[in-house]
């Protein structure tokens, strides 16, 4: 991410889930208030910038499409990441839900974007604090766009700004009311892709120093097989293509072999690694809307020793 501008990926995954929830049917991941968070303007010019994606990766498919409407379908299938931004919102909160039955009391979105868990479960707030953690710009873009639709900000959510390669996560705890000794989860999703491999371990490491025993963490990475050895699947490259034009480019992927003692050095136990199978069979098994598991892309959950 280029130092002054916010993340064009925050917007256009607000758009997948925004899309989802008003044109889907048998959701994956339900999030009414995702669309709210882009204008009109915003929403015109993500999809024109998919179909036009779509023209150039499969001019055939782009040809056959009767009209705009299911040319922006097609494309989200073909040229986006959007089942894997679905499914991994729905895992996250899947596990958040467990841990907050378990006495979770912090919930920490690393690399929030236009995560809207706050505004749209203010129930889970009266049990647990919520700090949205994020690189000034989007935070910051987020904050104006928050302020410009007049939505009120819960004081059970705390914003906390903060570029994952040039500080440590431990500042959570000077930046906010964030409490160590509370048993917290962290989401970190769409996030260590973007990374230097160096800043990725090092925040793993500051999860396992600023919170207890039994927090846990899910992040989703890449897998093997996604760069430079002709193994990448068609969507895969038209989503590395799309993300270098947009100034995100790809930097970072995990060895799923390695994952295990990887974190163990930072100090997490992996929980539970899901490869492409294993998200294939839990979240999209029968449907026939497109909707399916990257080939390229792990769902890891793990835990504070
Ligand atoms: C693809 S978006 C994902 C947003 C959200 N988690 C989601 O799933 O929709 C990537 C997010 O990572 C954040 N990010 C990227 N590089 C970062 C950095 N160096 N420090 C902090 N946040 C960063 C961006 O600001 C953006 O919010």
């Amino acid at each position: 991410m280029e130092k002054n501008n916010f993340s064009l990926t925050a917007l256009g995954t607000a758009f997948m889930r925004g899309y989802h929830a008003r044109h889907d049917h048998s959701l994956i991941f339900h999030d009414p208030l995702a669309y709210g968070l882009l204008t009109e303007k915003e929403r015109f010019l993500i999809a024109n910038h998919w179909i036009d994606r779509l023209s150039s990766v499969a001019p055939e498919v782009a040809a056959s499409c009767p009209d705009q409407a299911s040319c922006l379908r097609q494309a989200l299938q073909r040229c986006t990441g959007a089942s894997t931004v679905l499914g991994r919102a729905r895992y996250a909160e899947e596990a958040l839900r467990n841990g907050i039955g378990l006495g979770t009391r912090q919930y920490v979105i690393l690399g929030a974007g236009m995560d809207t868990f706050a505004f749209r479960c203010p129930q889970a707030l009266q049990k647990v604090q919520v700090f949205e953690v994020d690189h000034p710009a989007t935070q910051a873009f987020k904050l104006r766009r928050i302020a410009e639709l007049g939505w009120k900000i819960p004081p059970g959510l705390h914003f906390v700004s903060l570029d994952f390669t040039e500080s440590s996560l431990e500042e959570i705890e000077a930046l906010s009311p964030y409490d160590p000794a509370a048993l917290t989860f962290f989401s970190w999703l769409g996030v260590t892709y973007f990374l230097p491999r160096g800043a990725v371990l090092d925040t793993l490491a500051a999860v396992a120093r600023i919170s207890p025993a039994g927090s846990g963490i899910v992040f989703d990475y890449l897998g093997p097989d996604s760069a430079g050895n002709g193994k990448a699947t068609e969507r895969l490259k038209a989503i590395v293509d799309s993300l270098k034009a947009l100034g995100e480019p790809l930097k970072t992927g995990f060895d799923p072999a390695a994952l295990g003692p990887d974190l163990e050095r930072a100090g997490l136990r992996l929980l539970e690694d899901l490869a492409p199978a294993d998200i294939q069979k839990r979240y999209f098994e029968g449907r026939t809307d497109g909707y399916r598991a990257s080939e390229h892309i792990h769902f890891a959950l793990a835990a504070v020793m």
